[in-house]
């Protein structure tokens, strides 16, 4: 029996690491593996959708360098399980998409620009291919610049087939304007539009294309002043949604929402898509995938010291209420023949429950749930504490993390199962104020109950732990 144990939970533990059972729900900021075990590299994410396949392209940022190493190209049939391809796009020497740029910081007016491209010389727009039917083959736009970010281009990119690779064909400013923060988007009548950060990202366009989708002609929307990044459009009943974000460098901001009837305008004021404490759970928009009657937010959480460790965060953005809204489901799954989503429920253990130890407090704040939660774990020398016990299924399980971290920082936490050897959870700034966010792990749980210890044997604060969710 114990044997059997053991053996089971090592064989759910390998599963897990190596990622081969596959996977049937979307778990926001986790570690994401695609069907060979690697983690998925596809930051600044971009949807295709050929046939019942999707096609996933983005940014291979797996050598954490600032240099361009690759446009990556991923392919499911439900959004959870994605097979790596062919690279769609790899640098070319003495092109402005080669690997050599001197890489710098920069500085003065350009500080404000959205820093993850700084010291890129290339970043995928948010709707990275379009299909031609004229021409029957697929073209990508990106983001092309110089490594001090003083190019401000976009580039083209063509091919047959949806991964490529792609024959790079060219980068310039549109109609002679900086083009840095972009996306793309294709009416109904496959008419499509470039939607870009412009004028050194203080007014936002939209340009349409021409049919061959290789220039832009003609600017038909223009927001002075808007300061917007991260661009994404989806179209509900006849209203145009722009989904963007606005400039705070790596950090996060409060992403919003405009609408209007025509893309030439008029464009409403913006809206939230999420409470703005939250700064949309510590995400940037990239892309917004349509899903029935609702959409899919799919989101970037940069992590600017370790690029390729960036998560993805996508969460239903649902408009039943008339304006989209994040649903921020920690564990969810899409229902892609009916259109819809569903969010797994978990069962809550508030953390001021557990058992506290060494230097740990309560705290009290309007934020927590139940109005508290445990602090100061992991003190240096002080080893603070917190041990919750919670029922498990004999299985390795999703656990969220309700954390409030008011550093500009990242922190961590240990964390040990049943006094098993401790694992460390990355904690992002939750923005202070007692602002709350959860942070996914697995854990392998034994069946009945398990008592899970965070913060123990760390000498670095951990984030405060309001509450956790085992699923
Ligand atoms: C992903 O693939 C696994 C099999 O490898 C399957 O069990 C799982 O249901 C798939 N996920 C989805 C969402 O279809
Ligand atoms: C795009 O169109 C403009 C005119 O609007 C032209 O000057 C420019 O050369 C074109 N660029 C490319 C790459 O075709
Ligand atoms: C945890 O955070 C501390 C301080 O923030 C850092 O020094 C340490 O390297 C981190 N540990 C891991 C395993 O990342």
């Amino acid at each position: 029996m114990f044997s059997n144990l053991v053996v089971c939970s090592a064989l759910a533990a390998l599963a897990a690491v190596l990622g081969v059972n596959g996977q049937s729900v979307i778990v926001p900021g986790a570690p994401w593996k695609d069907t060979s075990g690697n983690p998925i590299q596809a930051h600044g994410a971009g949807i295709l959708k050929v046939g019942s396949t999707f096609y996933w392209f983005g940014e291979d940022k797996s050598h954490n360098s600032a240099l361009f190493k690759a446009v990556s190209c991923y392919s499911s049939t439900d959004l959870v399980n994605w097979s790596r391809h062919n690279d769609a796009l790899s640098p070319i020497s003495g092109t402005m998409i080669s690997t050599s740029d001197v890489v710098e910081r920069p500085k003065g007016r350009f500080d404000r620009i959205r820093q993850p491209f700084q010291s890129l010389n290339i970043q995928l727009p948010h709707d990275p291919v379009l299909f031609n039917s004229k021409n029957s083959e697929y073209v990508m736009w990106f983001h092309s610049d110089s490594s001090n970010y003083g190019a401000a281009m976009v580039g083209l990119a063509t091919a047959t087939t949806p991964c490529g690779p792609y024959t790079y064909k060219g980068s310039w400013k549109p109609l002679g304007a900086d083009s840095r923060d972009e996306g793309l988007f294709q009416d109904d009548d496959g008419t499509a539009y470039l939607l870009y950060a412009s004028d050194n990202n203080q007014n936002f366009k939209i340009s349409q294309l021409d049919t061959n989708y290789y220039n832009v002609t003609s600017v038909v929307s223009q927001l002075n002043g808007a300061t917007l990044e991260a661009p994404g459009i989806v179209k509900r009943d006849g209203v145009y949604w722009l989904i963007a974000s606005h400039t705070s460098g790596w950090d996060p901001n409060p992403n919003k929402a405009f609408h209007a009837t025509s893309l030439s305008g008029p464009w409403s004021s913006q809206a939230d898509i999420a409470p703005e404490s939250v700064r949309t759970y510590y995400s940037q928009n990239a892309y917004d995938l349509p899903l029935g009657s609702n959409a899919i937010y799919m989101g970037d959480r940069w992590r600017s010291n370790i690029l390729g460790s960036s998560q993805y965060i996508w969460y239903p953005l649902d408009f039943s209420s008339g304006m989209p809204q994040i649903v921020p489901a920690d564990v969810w799954s899409v229902n892609l023949a009916a259109g819809t989503y569903s969010v797994a429920t978990g069962t809550a253990y508030e953390a001021e429950s557990g058992q506290m130890a060494g230097s740990s407090r309560l705290l009290s704040g309007s934020g927590f749930s139940g109005g508290q939660a445990v602090g100061y774990l992991a003190s240096a020398g002080n080893g603070g504490s917190v041990t919750i016990t919670v029922q498990g299924r004999g299985t390795a399980q999703w656990v969220s993390l309700y954390i409030a971290n008011g550093d500009s920082t990242w922190r961590n936490t240990t964390i040990s199962v049943n006094g098993g050897s401790s694992i460390v959870l990355d904690q992002p700034s939750t923005g202070g104020g007692n602002v709350v966010l959860s942070i996914p792990v697995q854990l392998n749980l034994r069946s009945g109950s398990n008592a899970i210890t965070f913060s123990a044997g760390q000498s670095n604060y951990a984030a405060d732990l309001d509450k956790i969710i085992v699923y």
